[in-house]
């Protein structure tokens, strides 16, 4: 395995009740408190009334960034930043999902520099400091609870960049299962996609002897697909809820990717699509994952078949390695239609008119992708066989 250094600085709090900390937890940082959130479903599901007691028990004084949007836009970033600076914010503290702590973070950085955000986010400008930031998880899906990464789209350029910073780790997260059950269906499963491509992100890499590494993988595949298809069948059970909840942590806190350089192209052929056309991320990704391995399959038959086998239980008999791998690259996709993920670009109304865009958007910093490097004519087949 390669040689590596890590270090991540939150502080995960995780289970029922877990709510009940938050007080001391903002009380380290200050009084004054950016509430950052999204559409209005912490409102529906009574957390927005918990955290507002919390706060209010405690004598903080709360100000409110809400909307959010899915796929968080720059403008609210840029509202966050003026807030923080007019109402001398101690902390963010972000409830929702991904979107709202992605938004938050680069609040929490954007407070701390000069310049416009928008330079840190296209790493124009290096990030020197950020507000403190908490957050409060609603949805298992991108890890953002206890990683430095953040998506945040610029809605008049089209464009949608991950950036990350030492500075865009939360200082803690709260994950209590139950926030998670008033999630509807969809959500549940684009949730479930992306925390496999994650895995899958990580787990295809050409670096030698990496047995813990591929073990932990395929842990946590095997447990998402076994646990996917109960927890569709009762989306109130707290014990699915929090075995999805904390694999989504797990894979992508950084523990998966010490030792290895995974591949992360598929997640930038994703956020073309949704810069574009402003789709679920996990929807995106059940749609183009299966495609990427097929167009790299013979960048490594041996590592896709050793998923087969050991994740889907692909038979080896009287099958070579490349049919065994291909077995398990249309077994993915068979469990992501199970669930009811998309599968064609067209099932989000999008035909070819709109590739070239997108394959602009993807090549924004060159060729990219680390099991296999792809160019645009590669981009662009791969967005052509998931139409
Ligand atoms: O806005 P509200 O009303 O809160 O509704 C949200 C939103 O509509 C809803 N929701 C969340 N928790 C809920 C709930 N509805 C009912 N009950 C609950 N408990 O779900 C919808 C989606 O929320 P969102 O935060 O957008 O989902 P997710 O966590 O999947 O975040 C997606 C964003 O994260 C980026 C994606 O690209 C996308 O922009 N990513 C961030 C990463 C990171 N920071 O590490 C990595 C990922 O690969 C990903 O790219
Ligand atoms: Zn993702």
């Amino acid at each position: 395995m390669n040689s590596f250094t890590f270090q991540n600085p939150t502080k995960l709090i995780f289970g029922k009740g877990q709510l009940e900390q938050l007080a001391a937890e903002v009380r380290q940082y200050g009084t004054k408190v950016l509430l950052v959130y999204g559409g209005g479903s912490i409102k529906r599901n009574g957390l927005y009334d918990k955290v507002i007691g919390i706060l209010n028990e405690m004598g903080a004084q709360i100000t409110e960034l809400s909307g959010v949007e899915p796929n968080p836009r720059l403008s609210t970033v840029h509202k966050g930043v003026e807030l923080c600076r007019s109402e001398n914010i101690d902390l963010v503290l972000a409830v929702g999902g991904g979107s709202v702590i992605d938004c938050s973070k680069a609040i929490a950085v954007g407070a701390k520099y000069e310049g416009d955000v928008w330079d840190i986010i296209t790493r124009k400008a290096a990030a020197s400091g950020a507000l403190p930031l908490g957050t409060v998880l609603t949805i298992a899906a991108t890890g953002s609870e206890m990683n430095a990464g953040s998506v945040i789209t610029n809605w008049e350029t089209k464009e949608k960049l991950g950036w990350g910073s030492p500075y865009s780790f939360p200082k803690f997260s709260i994950l209590d299962p139950e926030h998670t059950l008033s999630l509807p269906r969809d959500q549940t499963v684009y949730g479930m996609v992306d925390i496999m491509s994650h895995v899958l992100e990580s787990y295809f890499h050409h670096v030698p002897n990496t047995p813990v590494q591929d073990g932990f993988c395929e842990t946590i595949l095997k447990t998402v697909i076994d646990t996917a298809p109960k927890l569709l069948q009762d989306l109130q059970s707290f014990e699915h809820r929090s075995t999805i909840l904390y694999s989504g942590t797990m894979a992508l806190n950084g523990v998966l990717s010490m030792g290895v350089r995974g591949d992360w192209a598929t997640h930038n052929l994703e956020h073309a699509v949704s810069a574009v056309h402003d789709i679920p991320h996990g929807g995106g990704l059940a749609i183009l994952f299966p495609n990427w391995m097929k167009y790299n399959l013979d960048a490594g038959v041996e590592r896709f078949k050793q998923f087969a086998v050991n994740v889907f239980g692909v038979s080896t008999d009287g099958k070579t390695d490349r049919q065994a791998a291909e077995e398990g690259i249309e077994a993915l996709r068979a469990f992501w239609t199970s669930i009811g993920a998309p599968s064609r670009l067209k099932d989000y109304d999008i035909d070819d008119s709109t590739i070239e865009l997108m394959a602009d958007k993807a090549m924004i910093y060159g060729d990219y992708g680390y099991f296999k490097k792809l160019n645009r004519d590669d981009t662009v087949a791969i967005y052509r066989m998931s139409l």
